[in-house]
């Protein structure tokens, strides 16, 4: 089974109480996921691989570490995983980001895939997937699945909110996948709303309705 992470980094924990406030606005909500997105990834990115070169400094020779060059790529769910990608590049800049289009049928619950694109060396790298909301968890295990099925090896998932009903789904569905979220909240309402999540997160990033 797959790990999973709960982040409770204060910085963390005071940004989401503000993105789940209803008054917040568009320009609010979407600099706050922003910086989340960021502060999670420093964690997220804990084990990357280290090389040891040698440097000069200005008094002397040393070794020191860099990174190894592993090849990464970010794969946010459309919408509202676009808001995390810009945060995530602030810190691994090289990565290159793939894209799955899926929207929940809002009867059915189930994801319907309208758009895919991914690096071309897609066996080659360790990916990210973001969304900021894993509800019944379909989306999640679908994108999953995309990657997969395209030959991704290395996966990992990172979300704000979750509701247990989809940690579950995602765990059974993908559990070589470490899966990393913010607050893992209550439950799910009968329209699969996170309750208490904070509303559709697609709509309060972009100013839709
Ligand atoms: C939201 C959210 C996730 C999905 C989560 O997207 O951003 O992608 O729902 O729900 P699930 O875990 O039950 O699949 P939505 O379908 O509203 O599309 P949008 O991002 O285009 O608004
Ligand atoms: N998608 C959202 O944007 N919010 C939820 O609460 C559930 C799914």
């Amino acid at each position: 089974m797959g790990k999973v992470y709960v982040f409770d980094h204060p910085l963390i924990q005071h940004k989401l109480t503000y993105i789940r406030k209803k008054e917040t606005g568009t320009k609010e909500f979407r600099e706050l996921v922003d910086e989340i997105a960021t502060l999670m990834a420093f964690e997220a990115t804990r084990d990357l691989p280290l090389d040891e070169i040698e440097i000069e400094t200005p008094v002397a020779k040393t070794k020191a570490k860099v990174l190894s060059g592993k090849k990464l790529g970010i794969v946010p769910i459309l919408r509202a995983g676009m808001g995390m990608v810009d945060g995530i590049l602030k810190l691994i800049p090289a990565a290159k980001v793939g894209h799955v289009g899926l929207y929940r049928d809002p009867e059915t619950l189930k994801p319907v895939e309208y758009y895919v694109k991914f690096p071309s060396d897609i066996e080659d790298r360790d990916f990210i997937v973001v969304d900021p909301m894993l509800a019944t968890g379909g989306s999640a295990v679908e994108a999953i699945n995309s990657l997969k099925k395209r030959g991704a090896k290395h996966i990992i998932f990172m979300c704000l909110i979750a509701a247990p009903e989809g940690l579950k789904a995602l765990e059974e569905a993908h559990p070589d996948v470490d899966i990393y979220i913010a607050a893992l909240d209550e439950r799910l309402n009968e329209k699969g709303y996170i309750i208490p999540g904070l509303g559709d997160a697609g709509d309060r990033l972009f100013g839709t309705k």
